[in-house]
């Protein structure tokens, strides 16, 4: 039996999470041969909500879970971790921008970046889920002096998933059709879901969709995603959001077989993107790291999508830059 490993979880109360720990307790992030210690972060009026979600985890007997912890420290809960997945922060509601919720967020990033610099592992790999995401990693990692820009994502695997569903359903394929998708950007309504290297069961998809659905109906679709789910659900995205973060992270681990995925990633200013912004691309993972694939020709269409979101993740940077050490 292999070692455990620490595995900690912010927000551990939260919607996203009822979903998301039972799956990382059952082997589906780090493997069934992977035994784990959970150690979940809450704020202090949520520790009694939390400790039902454990009661839980321990009601199913997982033969995984070696230990569980639970704090509202975030000192404790990051101590030696191995894979931090920052899920805790405030939702937006229906008529908001995830922008919007950057005041509210943002200093909870910088608080546990620094806990994660200062208390796990020196390889730590972080996934950052609260909104805004992109921005928040951005955060936590310029706070996170002991540790490399390449040590934390954004999650905007959510967004490749949504579009390649849509895309599936457009041609009448199944998921497992689609390769090569591409986000770009802002895990926002800026984003740029971008079908231009894309097959469909082996065909390339630009031959299969028209440009008016892909600039009228795909891309709008994908942006508002989540705000449609908001609508409908009155609470935002939960169950695919944990489906996602646990593909995000299991893919950083196990690799993409040659596959590409869409990750936040610190800017190294590849494709024109300004460096030092944490901004979505195409990246391939093996090894436990991952590398964007460089030298996709980018047409006009594409040029102008990607700078538009990278123009608003500017914006947030300087929104942010009182706690950008
Ligand atoms: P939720 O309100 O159900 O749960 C959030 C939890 O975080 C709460 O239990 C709250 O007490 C806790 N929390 C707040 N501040 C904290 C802190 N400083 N430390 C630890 N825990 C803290 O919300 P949810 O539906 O689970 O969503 C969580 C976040 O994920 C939101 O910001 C949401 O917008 C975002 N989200 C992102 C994506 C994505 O694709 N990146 C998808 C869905 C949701
Ligand atoms: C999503 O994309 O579903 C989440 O980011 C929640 C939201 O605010 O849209």
């Amino acid at each position: 039996m292999k070692a455990p490993v620490r595995v900690a979880v912010t927000g551990a109360a939260g919607q996203i999470s009822y979903s998301l720990l039972f799956r990382i307790a059952a082997g589906e992030m780090l493997g069934e041969d992977q035994p784990i210690i959970l150690q979940l972060l809450e704020i202090s009026p949520a520790l009694e909500a939390l400790n039902g979600t454990v009661m839980e985890l321990e009601d199913c007997a997982f033969p995984l879970v070696s230990k569980i912890i639970q704090t509202d420290d975030p000192n404790i809960a990051f101590k030696d971790a191995e894979f931090c997945i920052l899920v805790g922060a405030r939702p937006r509601g229906p008529g908001m921008e995830r922008s919007d919720l950057l005041e509210a967020n943002a200093q909870i990033f910088s608080i546990q970046g620094k806990a994660i610099s200062d208390n796990a592992d020196s390889n730590v790999k972080v996934l950052v889920v609260g909104n805004p995401a992109n921005t928040n990693a951005l955060i936590a990692c310029r706070n996170a002096p002991n540790l490399k820009p390449s040590q934390f994502t954004a999650m905007t695997r959510l967004d490749h998933n949504r579009a390649i569903a849509q895309l599936a359903q457009k041609c009448g394929y199944h998921n497992s059709d689609v390769s090569g998708l591409i986000i770009w950007g802002n895990h926002s309504a800026t984003q740029y879901p971008d079908i231009h290297h894309c097959t469909v069961a082996g065909q390339p998809a630009t031959d299969l969709v028209e440009v008016s659905w892909i600039v009228e109906n795909f891309i709008p679709t994908v942006q508002q995603r989540g705000a449609a789910i908001i609508k409908a659900r009155g609470l935002s995205s939960a169950a695919s959001a944990a489906n996602a973060a646990i593909e995000h992270m299991r893919d950083w681990v196990n690799g993409t077989n040659g596959g590409m995925v869409s990750m936040g990633i610190y800017s190294d200013g590849c494709y024109g993107v300004e460096e030092g912004l944490v901004f979505s691309f195409p990246v391939i993972c093996e090894g436990g790291s991952y590398s964007v694939v460089q030298g996709l020709p980018i047409n006009d269409l594409s040029q102008k999508l990607i700078k538009k979101t990278e123009v608003e993740l500017k914006e947030e940077k300087e929104g942010v830059s009182a706690l950008l050490p």
